[in-house]
């Protein structure tokens, strides 16, 4: 359906846990408190929920988390909601520790693609961002390699950081070879980790520019969110941006999201949402979900406030919203 600026959204990302395997610095820092079990939806729920936003027009989903593969039958989750009425699109977002394991079984479900979040190949940094394990940067790598050779579509998404940008060149050589493309993300001062340095999508573009001398923009579309691309006749794989901070797209902004919760979020700025887990659990029927559901959508607000932190209400991280 239309919001109220004629914005058609069709994109609903999902997130079905807010617990996770690492600790991301600008996600979920450790000792980030966890919501009850009790408050998050079941897979019945959360298949209803994705049923009524299909009907709705909703035709692509994200299934997001926290680390979305850390709960217990997800992939087999993600194969029904591939077979609702009115599914095109089932995607993942995942950090990829889980996902070497699953690979046959999300090829097997009719998943469309994964996004492996992988913020930099440099074992040591990698560990410190995120936490992981020493070798760890080289197992989500694995994975992802594992993924593509299944023949199933992969990003490998970095969040840009002041640590990170001497290792952008990298990360693209490698994914090249997958072939996969890379996305740059601006990280969003959204959560816990709102006062840490801000990289620009312009400082990684000068580096790989210094690399690849005939980097130039494309206008292919090759994903369902804001990205836009780059491409090297050098290059396979294509490179992405997504500068939510120092550009915003929210005019053409597509998408809606379910926390792990079950608030409707209509943007990511701000703490406002439906809760429509408690209108679910009261009793209520399709329609009535479907009624609050469209007005939700209708309210979306016209662009996110990442340019005047106080204006951003959302004090939640990440994790919990669905990154
Ligand atoms: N800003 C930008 N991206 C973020 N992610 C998590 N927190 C942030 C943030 N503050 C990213 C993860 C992952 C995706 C789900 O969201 O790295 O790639
Ligand atoms: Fe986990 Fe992803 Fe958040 Fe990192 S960014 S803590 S991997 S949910």
């Amino acid at each position: 359906m239309r919001d109220a600026l004629g914005r058609e959204i069709d994109y609903l990302r999902v997130s079905v846990t807010d617990r996770c395997n690492l600790r991301c610095r600008y996600c979920m820092p450790h000792g980030a408190t966890l919501v009850s079990h009790a408050d998050i939806l079941r897979y019945e729920e959360l298949l209803r929920l994705c049923r009524i936003a299909a009907s709705l027009g909703v035709t692509k989903f994200k299934v997001t988390g926290g680390e979305p593969l850390a709960r217990r039958d997800c992939v087999e989750f993600m194969g029904q909601l591939k077979r609702l009425p009115g599914v095109e699109q089932v995607t993942l977002t995942t950090n990829g520790l889980l996902l070497g394991e699953q690979v046959d079984a999300l090829r097997d479900a009719g998943v469309d693609g994964v996004n492996v979040s992988l913020d930099t190949l440099e074992d040591a940094c990698y560990a410190q961002i995120t936490g992981a394990k020493s070798g760890d940067s080289r197992r989500v790598f694995a994975a992802a390699q594992a993924c593509a050779e299944a023949g199933i579509p992969v990003k490998l998404n970095a969040v840009l950081l002041p640590e990170t940008l001497s290792g952008v060149v990298s990360l693209v050589e490698a994914a090249n070879t997958l072939p996969a493309d890379v996305r740059f993300i601006e990280r969003m001062p959204i959560g816990p980790a709102g006062a840490t340095a801000q990289v620009t999508v312009i400082e990684a573009l000068c580096r790989l520019r210094a690399h690849w001398g005939d980097l130039a923009p494309t206008r292919e579309r090759r994903g369902n969110g804001p990205a836009h691309y780059y491409r090297s006749a050098a290059l396979r794989a294509r490179i992405g941006v997504i500068d939510a901070v120092s550009h915003g797209f929210c005019s053409a902004c597509n998408r809606i999201r379910l926390t792990s919760t079950g608030e409707l979020k209509p943007c990511l700025c701000y703490e406002d949402g439906t809760d429509l887990r408690q209108i679910l659990r009261s009793g209520a029927t399709d329609g009535a979900l479907r009624e609050a559901m469209a007005a939700c959508i209708a309210q979306k607000p016209p662009h996110h406030c990442f340019g005047e932190e106080a204006a951003a209400t959302e004090r939640r991280g990440m994790n919990e919203i669905g990154g």
